[in-house]
Order: C-alpha cells, then sequence, then structure tokens
C-alpha cells in the first residue's frame, strides 16, 4: 500500500466530509439543505451512471452552496478581500461558487483541481467543462426537488446523454436570464457553444 497517498482508498474524502456537513447542517437553511443533500444523491447517480468518481461528486456537491443565502454584503466583501471579478459584486447567485472553491482550497485543503472547479463553475458552467463539472452542473438542476418547466425532460436526457442534458440545460438557463433581463456570465455561453462545437451542432 502507498502510504503517500492517502486520497487513493475509497472513503479518502471522510474528514472533509464530515467537516463541510457540520458547516452546512449549522449554517445553511432548511430548505437549501434539503437541496444539497438531494444534489449529493443525484450527483452520485449521475457518477455511477457515467463511470465518474463517485467519493469527488459527492464532495463536490456537499461545498457546491455552502455560501448559498449568505447576506450579499458579506460575499460582496469577500469578492473585493480574494481580489475576484469585478461582475461578481452584487450576484450572490454567480459569487457563492467562487467563494466555495477558494474556502475549498484554502479552509479545507482541497488541492484536487477537478472538484474546487467543479465548485467553481455549478452554477455557470464553462467551456471545456470536465465530466464531474457537467455531473454537478446537472446534478444541481436536476435533483428530485426542483421544479420548473421542462426540468422533467433534462431529468431524463441527464441519463440518457450527459452532454445532451448540458445542452438542454444551459439553453433553459440562458432563456430563463434573457427573459428576466439578468446577467449572462460569458461562461454560461461558452458552455453551451463549446459543447455544440464538440457535438458538431
Ligand atoms: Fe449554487
Ligand atoms: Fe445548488
Amino acid at each position: 500500500m502507498d502510504f503517500t497517498d492517502n486520497r487513493s482508498a475509497a472513503g479518502r474524502y471522510d474528514a472533509e466530509k464530515a467537516r463541510i456537513k457540520a458547516y452546512i447542517e449549522s449554517h445553511l437553511k432548511e430548505r437549501r439543505l434539503r437541496h444539497t443533500y438531494s444534489v449529493v444523491e443525484e450527483a452520485k447517480k449521475l457518477a455511477e451512471r457515467y463511470g465518474g468518481d463517485m467519493e469527488k461528486a459527492e464532495l463536490a456537491a456537499l461545498f457546491h452552496d455552502m455560501f448559498r443565502g449568505r447576506p450579499e454584503t458579506e460575499l460582496d466583501r469577500q469578492v473585493k478581500w480574494f481580489g475576484l471579478p469585478e461582475h461578481l459584486i452584487g450576484r450572490p447567485n454567480l459569487s457563492h461558487s467562487k467563494i466555495a472553491a477558494i474556502a475549498m482550497e484554502r479552509e479545507y485543503n482541497i488541492d484536487d483541481a477537478d472538484i474546487v472547479n467543479a465548485v467553481s463553475f455549478h452554477t455557470t458552467g464553462r467551456a471545456g467543462m470536465s465530466k464531474l463539472e457537467k455531473i454537478i452542473f446537472l446534478a444541481d438542476a436536476i435533483e428530485p426537488l426542483r421544479q420548473y418547466p421542462a426540468v422533467q425532460e433534462i431529468r431524463t436526457l441527464a441519463y440518457v446523454d450527459l452532454d445532451q442534458a448540458c445542452i438542454r440545460s444551459l439553453e433553459r438557463t440562458i432563456t430563463y436570464i434573457r427573459e428576466q433581463g439578468e446577467y449572462l456570465d460569458p461562461d454560461t455561453q461558452n458552455a453551451l457553444n463549446d459543447l455544440k462545437e464538440k457535438l458538431d451542432l
């Protein structure tokens, strides 16, 4: 056994999982906590379906919304403190992902870039998403507690074709954002363009 790599065994993130669970259980509101555990289950199912790493999927899902629901002023302060892009100011729906990714690295010593990116881009997606990033992005969008038009279609598609489901979900997000007159993060459009290009659509 290689004792230098304690990440190689199953259950390798048990300590981090215990810590983040303690955090979210004492900080998240009931509804957000139920959503988070629902994302965990969905992400594990998707990882199993597509031969992804279930341990990493579970960990990313546990962290993904750790700061969702924090006051906007607090998130804005963090954006400035960490020198994150200006467009995150006043947009807690975007900044909570970026700040969670930083916390994973700095406070929980999670150095696996794929897990950190899955949290960082769970709201927007981006060009060149990894399998884990797609799994977290979709699990967040389709977990059983989610309700919006087209969710059922995306849910079904998610277990048929991961990329097509991401495309459908991104398209729906872009339409929704435009309808609401909200800010569309370029990463979302880039994610869609990139997937379509790869699939030659
Ligand atoms: Fe989120
Ligand atoms: Fe979420």
